[in-house]
């Protein structure tokens, strides 16, 4: 017998099946089977918030006309968003002396920006860089909860530690009243920083063309053809000459020729005439 507030947690290998290929044709990201206990355990808390008594119904209610809102909910929770300010550091230090190098305005696209300190990592590197820069950050994402965290802009305050103190104090505010606990950008730097939810697999015309491209840490979860498929969608958005950082553990030099390795995972684009 369940009580009240317990859910059935059986996941049926057709309710699997549904979502993963669900989940594979909305991000290009496949499921394998090892992550049935995963997938069970991060749906489990919505299917408990909307008072489902079991992870059956909730899947049929995911699937069904009525749920299409729930859809956009199971990618929120399937997708990992783990990020932190300044990962990978030396991508920050090629941006700075690229900057330094380069006409203005620059503008700077944190693709797959998670919860945006990517983007807010740019950002302070490039306000070092000439606090008078001119210059603008957009960070894109496929989830549209994560998205609005990254434009609230609050960032837990045990985050604060990624960051120097020389840096909190030139960039950050500490947030009060209902901000407590948390610590944002300065407005003014803030207010070069936009965040868009995007799908790198349709992303639109109207993002325009960026100077440098982070594309880091989203390339792993694609197989390879979408991996190519993706680098290709992006570099569409990438000015000649521009600047292409991926993960350093991510391949993109086979989907394009254009590609011309500078440093360990700096890619110039280099199209030809
Ligand atoms: C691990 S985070 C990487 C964040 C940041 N780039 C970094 O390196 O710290 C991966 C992000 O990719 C996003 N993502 C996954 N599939 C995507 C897709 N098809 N289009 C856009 N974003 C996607 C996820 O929502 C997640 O926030």
């Amino acid at each position: 017998m369940l009580s009240a507030l317990e859910v059935d947690e059986t996941l049926s290998s057709e309710d699997f099946r549904w979502l993963s290929s669900f989940f594979e044709n909305r991000t290009g990201i496949a499921l394998k089977g090892d992550k049935e206990a995963l997938v069970r355990g991060r749906l489990l808390s919505r299917a408990r918030a909307l008072g489902h008594s079991s992870l059956t119904t909730y899947v049929g209610f995911a699937r069904s006309g009525a749920g299409v809102d729930e859809q956009t909910a199971i990618v929120e929770a399937l997708t990992t968003h783990e990020t932190s300010f300044f990962r990978e550091p030396a991508h920050f230090e090629v941006l700075r002396q690229f900057a330094s190098q380069q006409p203005k305005p620059l503008r700077v696209w944190s693709a797959a920006c998670s919860t945006g300190e990517e983007a807010a990592s740019i950002a302070m590197t490039l306000a070092e860089v000439d606090p008078s820069l001119s210059f603008e950050v957009v960070g894109t994402d496929i989830a549209p909860e994560t998205v609005r965290r990254a434009r609230d802009g609050l960032f837990p305050m045990e985050r604060s530690v990624q960051l120097s103190p020389e840096r909190l104090r030139r960039h950050c505010l500490r947030g009060t009243r209902e901000a407590e606990g948390t610590f944002r950008l300065q407005p003014a730097l803030a207010a070069r920083v936009r965040f868009e939810v995007a799908n790198l697999f349709e992303l639109p015309a109207s993002l325009g063309r960026f100077d440098v491209v982070f594309l880091r840490n989203v390339l792993i979860y694609f197989n390879d053809g979408r991996r190519r498929q993706v680098v290709k969608a992006v570099l569409e958005h990438l000015k000649p000459r521009g600047l292409l950082l991926p993960g350093h553990a991510e391949q993109v030099r086979d989907a394009s020729a254009d590609l011309k390795s500078i440093a360990v995972a700096v890619f110039r684009y280099e199209p030809s005439p």
